[in-house]
């Protein structure tokens, strides 16, 4: 069977601010993002869909959000998005749902259902899914038992072996995991947050972190600390039958390179 696949970029961890001059951690995140967008444009004949896992703003703020739809103009390809923990979900819902930016958090494409989830709490940096959203997911699982299912929310469901983050992962996860056990159709879940790439399996179930299109965490770290790479996304192809391919990719940004040495790097 040779049918053609779905293309999806995962883009995550983007931490706009209201101003465009501003930076995180010595990094012009408008400036980095851009050179991620340019990227994408350049692979657009090869892309279906964005999935934006995330920290779409670091200030939650209207104008950062506004600020995101007008970057993805030129690219112009169906975008949907969950929150993460420095966004504003009510204020996203009333900016990111026009045109090509859309609000659904559950959809079929490609042979393929897409379940979006929330695992974001005001005023936490940890991730928890609630009693209703557990239960929403639970019910699009028993809806489409006979489709290939990707899953996708901010937190990661797994320590990444990095102490200081491994405190603000999903803190629910063993509620999550027992939905999933029930429903063997789901095959991939993505998370952000991490800023970096990650990949582990769990009964059947791939579990796949992607790097930000910001700044990048050092792997392994016990503290904090920035890792001097830059900035990336990942592709993922979805075939209707349920198999996939994954690759990262990373962008060249000369601005990143010496905003990495301003920070000692
Ligand atoms: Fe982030």
């Amino acid at each position: 069977m040779n049918q053609s696949p779905l293309s999806i970029a995962q883009v995550t961890d983007i931490h706009l601010f209201a101003d465009e001059k501003q930076e995180l951690l010595g990094i012009n995140t408008t400036k980095s993002f851009q050179a991620v967008v340019e990227r994408l444009i350049s692979l657009q004949n090869k892309i279906d869909a964005l999935l934006v896992t995330g920290d779409l703003s670091q200030d939650g703020t209207p104008t950062s959000y506004q600020r995101l739809q007008h970057l993805l103009v030129p690219l112009n390809k169906p975008t949907y998005w969950i929150p993460g923990n420095h966004d504003d979900f009510a204020v996203m819902q009333q900016i990111l749902n026009q045109a090509f930016i859309l609000p659904q958090k559950e959809f079929t494409w490609g042979g393929w259902n897409f379940v979006l989830i929330n695992s974001a709490v005001p005023g936490n940096v940890r991730g928890h899914l609630s009693e209703t959203t557990l239960a929403w997911l639970e019910r699009q699982l028993v809806a489409r038992k006979t489709q290939p299912t990707l899953i996708a929310l901010h937190h990661p469901p797994f320590a990444v072996n990095s102490l200081w983050l491994d405190r603000s992962i999903l803190e629910n996860a063993d509620e999550f995991f027992a939905i999933l056990d029930r429903h063997p159709q789901v095959k991939l879940v993505l998370f952000g947050h991490i800023h970096q790439e990650f990949h582990c399996q769990r009964n059947g179930v791939h579990y796949l972190g992607s790097p930000a299109t910001s700044v990048q965490f050092e792997p392994h770290s016990t503290q904090f600390a920035l890792r001097p790479e830059y900035p990336g996304f990942r592709l993922i192809q979805l075939y209707p039958n349920g198999r996939w391919l994954t690759q990262i990719e990373r962008v060249a940004c000369s601005e990143y390179i010496l905003d990495l040495a301003a920070t000692g790097y």
